[in-house]
């Protein structure tokens, strides 16, 4: 639906001139052209001159039941003509009800409070702001420090982006430093020679222990992490970590947030990777993303009904929690949410997501057998392939100029990545069907030795 009768010359002058992009670069803002992407079905999408793509990153870790979903759609339009929006405020409605009421269902033990958010960051930020909310009305004001991890993502807003530990993100904007505290990256792929996983695992845990200490108890009021950290390069932490990290925090009365903004809604098999995955049951999970499947913005923070009942009641103090959106919890959100776990029902999406797993990781580690690859990992439908070219000039140059490179053959070939500097990121729609995934990653480990064959032309040395 265009307002004009513009030619797709003005519309691309637009975009560089008028529209803002997230992460946008000042250097070349005014002349960087992006893909126009204007069509989708299923895995695929198109773009504005008619490439059809397999849509690799799903989006942004996003389109769990594929594109062009009528039953989506046509719940979105049922509900914006009988009731577009309703005040959350000083009103409820069925469709956001019955929501709160099919996400309580689903959530580990008692997560049953479901606060509604209108993205992950909010989810993050309101999640934050409800353990700090809890801690004054319990007589524990000092008990705001809340520990996250180098390379974790948590989002935009200023304390979601506060805890978020991906440094280059970090030059240009200020942050809540006094709120927050960061653990070394949890990547077995970075640990010292010689070390064991069995080590490192037992490394990490101890830096969550030594910086409560170092910190207080008293002051620490959360631990913050993915389950797997996706932005920061899907990197997996090692077997048991999640567990033991939460015995580390039950032992200093430490609230554990799990950031299930990407794993959350299938992504891994379950519908909450925390407890079908990692078999933990934290005190708060934070979900986006997956929860309509990227057709209309929505988040959410489910909380344990015990971190409520602790400060309701006569223990309030009359205490008012301030903290909401003009669109938690919106109608037209709701009803998309609610048809797509329908889908996901109807059409045994979880069950499916498991079957095809094993394929896509199979497919994905043999990847890290090419010269270029220095490590390929992930778990589920999530995957990350490292790519390491040395450079004696600017690495980080040369890290962009790999991942651009690998980026440009796969599209020349049908595939769309998210290329994170060298790291090619993909997490496919849920719908992916064995066939597709291994066309998915004949392009991808084509589109690699492709990028080989070029450095190699130009004497780049591999690692
Ligand atoms: C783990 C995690 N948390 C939070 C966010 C922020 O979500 P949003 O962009 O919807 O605000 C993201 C976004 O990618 C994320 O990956």
């Amino acid at each position: 639906m265009t307002l004009t009768n513009s030619n797709f010359d003005d519309i691309r002058d637009w975009d560089t001139q008028n529209f803002m992009h997230p992460w946008e670069g000042m250097e070349d803002q005014a002349d960087y052209q992006r893909t126009f992407v204007e069509g989708g079905e299923g895995i695929y999408v198109t773009s504005e001159s008619g490439e059809k793509f397999i849509d690799g990153p799903a989006g942004m870790w996003c389109v769990q039941v594929g594109y062009g979903r009528n039953e989506i759609a046509n719940a979105m339009a049922k509900q914006a003509m009988e009731m577009a929006y309703v005040s959350p405020f000083s009103n409820s409605n069925s469709a956001s009800a019955e929501l709160a009421h099919e996400i309580a269902k689903r959530t580990p033990g008692d997560l049953n409070t479901v606060f509604f958010t209108t993205g992950g960051s909010t989810a993050v930020d309101s999640a934050i702001r409800f353990v700090q909310f809890r801690n004054n009305i319990l007589g524990k004001p000092d008990k705001k420090v809340v520990i996250s991890r180098q390379k974790a993502y948590h989002g935009s807003t200023y304390l979601s982006a506060s805890l978020s530990g991906k440094e280059r993100d970090k030059g240009w904007l200020d942050q809540a430093e006094k709120l927050t505290y960061f653990l070394p990256n949890v990547n077995p792929y970075v640990r010292a020679d010689g070390q064991s996983v069995e080590e490192f695992l037992s490394e990490k845990v101890a830096d969550l222990e030594n910086a409560i200490l170092e910190i207080g108890p008293d002051k620490v009021a959360a631990f913050i992490a993915e389950p797997i950290l996706a932005s920061g390069g899907v990197i997996v932490p090692p077997k048991g970590y999640h567990k033991r990290c939460l015995e580390v925090c039950r032992k200093y009365d430490v609230l554990y947030i799990s950031d299930e903004v990407v794993t959350g809604f299938g992504r891994l098999g379950h519908w909450f990777a925390s407890e079908g995955v990692y078999d933990i049951v934290p005190d708060i999970i934070t979900c986006a993303k997956g929860l309509t499947s990227g057709y209309v913005p929505m988040g959410a923070c489910m909380i344990s009904d015990q971190l409520v009942a602790d400060i309701s009641g006569d223990a309030s103090q009359g205490a008012v929690f301030s903290n909401g959106f003009t669109y938690s919890g919106h109608p037209v959100s709701a009803a998309a949410a609610l048809a797509n776990i329908e889908i996901f029902e109807r059409d045994g999406i979880l069950e499916h997501v498991r079957n095809v797993a094993p394929v896509f990781e199979e497919r994905l580690f043999a990847l890290a057998d090419l010269p270029l690859v220095g490590d390929a990992r992930g778990q589920g439908l999530m995957g990350c392939v490292e790519c390491v070219a040395k450079t004696e000039g600017n690495q980080l140059e040369m890290d962009h100029e790999v991942g651009g490179m690998i980026d440009a053959h796969c599209q020349k070939m049908g595939l769309l990545l998210r290329p994170l500097i060298n790291m090619c990121v993909f997490s496919p729609p849920l719908v992916i069907e064995e066939a597709q995934i291994h066309q998915m990653f004949d392009i991808l480990g084509e589109g690699i030795k492709r990028t080989t064959d070029d450095l190699v032309k130009q004497g780049v040395k591999l690692a």
